[in-house]
Parts: structure tokens; sequence; C-alpha cells
């Protein structure tokens, strides 16, 4: 874990730094991974530092234990499906870890499903074949949803009625790449606002790409953002807002780099918040825009893959932000 010391970050800081709202900060050894927003404004945070789901009020900062998944450590993506009867129904991934080394363990991740309020918890499917269960995006018509296995380089789909699962997507640009420290290729996963996309980041490789919806056989990928314009960035999840004139921007988290950045419609990268020897966003694993679009939230593992300087770690924590309404290009 030493090979930070060579890693630099060359980019400028050419935006505006965005202000922080620390919401709520769990404990130190807290690992918060992905989120997901629930009708009512409140939000589901996964861990993957323990196999729970908690709801938090990004109002209040109370939050609550919801959800736990049996016979595992931890638990990576969350997404809401929808046309699901009215109920309130969440698919995640949930699988175990490796305290060692930090790394799913393959062979053991399955898909379950979260029912709100009632707080049941049912597998829909284990799928051996996949290393883990990281990003999560439901397709719109609410009966399968993607997920992205950052272990094999690969996008799967699973049909939670039929509780049967394959392969979507399996193309190069979603490999990890063998010359970098971070051995993790498709990671975050998100559907864009008009539900015509899905978008996906590569952490090995640096890129933010995407394919089209409806998209069965063989999708075919368009590259955003590449590993030049990211300059050998961590890659980990993001949210995606939709721009005014169609345009999509993105506020991707870096993870050990503990800084968020944003892409612009046009692709330019730029920090926007954090800093490699700061806590303000250590170890952010993803993030996501609240229903106004104006408001994003960011979770993080407070550096413990990494910790900041080499030595400090703190809690996990969900830090809230106001971005500006536009590209401010
Ligand atoms: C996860 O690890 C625990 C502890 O080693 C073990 O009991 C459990 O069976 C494992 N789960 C899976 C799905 O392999
Ligand atoms: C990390 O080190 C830098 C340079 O010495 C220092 O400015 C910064 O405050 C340190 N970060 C923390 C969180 O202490
Ligand atoms: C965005 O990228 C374009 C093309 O590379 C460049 O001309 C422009 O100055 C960039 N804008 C900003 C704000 O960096």
């Amino acid at each position: 874990m030493r090979f930070l010391v060579s890693l630099s970050l060359a980019l400028s800081l050419a935006c505006a730094a965005l202000t922080p709202r620390v919401v709520k900060q769990f404990p130190v050894g807290t690992w918060l991974e992905n989120l997901a927003i629930r009708p009512s404004g409140d939000i589901l945070l996964t861990l993957i530092s323990a196999p729970e789901i908690h709801s938090l009020s990004p109002v209040t900062g109370h939050s609550s234990l919801v959800g736990t998944a049996p016979g595992v450590q931890g638990i990576g993506g969350i997404t809401q499906l929808s046309s699901w009867g009215g109920e309130e129904v969440y698919a995640f991934g949930a699988g175990n870890v490796s305290l060692e080394t930090a790394r799913p363990i393959p062979g053991t991740w399955s898909l379950f499903l979260l029912h709100l309020p009632s707080q049941k918890v049912e597998k829909v499917v284990d799928v051996p074949l996949a290393g883990m269960i990281n990003g999560l995006a439901a397709l719109p018509h609410g009966r399968s949803v993607l997920f992205a296995d950052p272990e094999n380089g690969a996008i799967y789909i699973v049909d939670i009625h039929a509780r049967t699962y394959g392969v979507w997507a399996d193309d190069d640009d979603l490999k990890m790449s063998d010359d970098v420290p971070f051995k993790l290729g498709v990671n975050g996963l998100r559907l864009s606002p008009d539900g015509r996309w899905v978008y996906f980041t590569n952490t090995a490789r640096a890129l933010l790409g995407r394919f089209p919806l409806p998209s069965y056989g063989v999708p075919k990928l368009d590259i955003v953002a590449a590993a030049a314009d990211f300059d050998g960035l961590h890659l980990d999840d993001f949210a995606l807002r939709e721009h005014h004139d169609g345009g999509i921007e993105a506020y991707i988290t870096t993870n050990p780099f503990n800084t968020l950045v944003h892409v612009s419609t046009r692709g330019n990268v730029t920090d926007v918040a954090g800093g490699s020897g700061e806590l303000t966003v250590a170890g952010c694993t993803a993030a996501l825009f609240a229903r106004d679009g104006r408001t994003l939230y960011v979770v993080t593992n407070g550096g413990l893959e990494i910790p900041v300087n080499g030595t400090i770690v703190e809690g996990g924590k969900f830090v809230a932000f106001t971005v500006p309404k536009t590209d401010s290009e």
C-alpha cells in the first residue's frame, strides 16, 4: 500500500472548490460503499465493512439500520427498482471481502432485494461467475438490473423475476489493466437521467464510457472521457446530471486520490473538492444527486484502503455539496 507515494495529482483546481457539509460521520473502520435515494428524500447507505444498509435523513443526520445480508461480510452497489407495484424495493449486491487485501472474494457474491418499510431481505440469485457486485443500475422497465464486476471486467444482467443472470457486456474497455496498482476494471454504473444510456467507469484504465439502451445482444460502447483526460486517476462510482442542452455531466469519486472530479458535457475534467492530503472527501467511493439536481451526495471510507498522507484514517462519512446549476465552462 506504499505505492501512493508515486501517484501525484496533476489536475489543477480550475473550478472553484465546492463547500462540503458533513451530514454524518460513522466510526473509524466504516467503509461506506454506495447509496440510493429513497422516495422520501432519505438516503440508503451500503457498507462494505459490514453487511449493513442504513437509512439516513440528510436533513437531521439521523440514521438507522434497515437491512442486513445474511452469511456475508459486506455490501456493494444498491439501486431502487421501479414499477414494483408501488412498493419500495431495492436490489443490492453482497458478498465476502478479504480483510487483509481489502479485495472481494470471487464466488461469494449474490444479488438480494430489500423491501421497505418492512425491512424484508431476500436473495435473488448467487452469481458465482462474478468476482463481485459493484455498481448496479436498474433497467427502466424494473425487471432487470445490470451490475459491474471489476474483477472480471464485465457487466452482467440479472433477471429479477426469473432469478437468472448472464453476461451483458464483455469488452476490452471494461477490463482491468496490468500496469497500474489498482486492479479493478468496470466499477461504477449509472443509468442516464433520460434512461437512454448506461454510463460506467473503469478504475484501472481511467475511463468514463457509456452503452446505449435498449441494447440486448451486442451493446456498443462510446468513450466519453479517457485516461489522458483523467491523468491516471482512480475512478470509482459517480453521479450523473442532465445538462440543459441535453448533455450529461458527471461527478466522479477518486477514492485513494481523495478528490471529487467533474466531467463537463464537453469532456473537460476538473477537481471540484478534496485533495490528495485532505480529509474533505478522503477515500470517496460513490456520489449521487438528490432529486433537486443541485445537491450532490458523496460517501467515503475515510482513507481506510489508503490512509491520507500514509497514516491518517477517519470514519467513513456522508457529505453533501451544493453544485452550480450548470456547467461552469
Ligand atoms: C463469508 O465468510 C464467512 C466467514 O469466513 C463464512 O462463514 C461465509 O460462509 C462466507 N460466505 C460466503 C457466501 O462464502
Ligand atoms: C498531509 O500533509 C500535508 C503536507 O505536509 C499537510 O499540509 C496536510 O495538512 C496533511 N493532511 C492532514 C489531513 O493532516
Ligand atoms: C475544455 O476543453 C476544450 C478542448 O480541449 C478547451 O478548449 C477548453 O478551454 C476547456 N475548458 C475548460 C474550462 O477547461
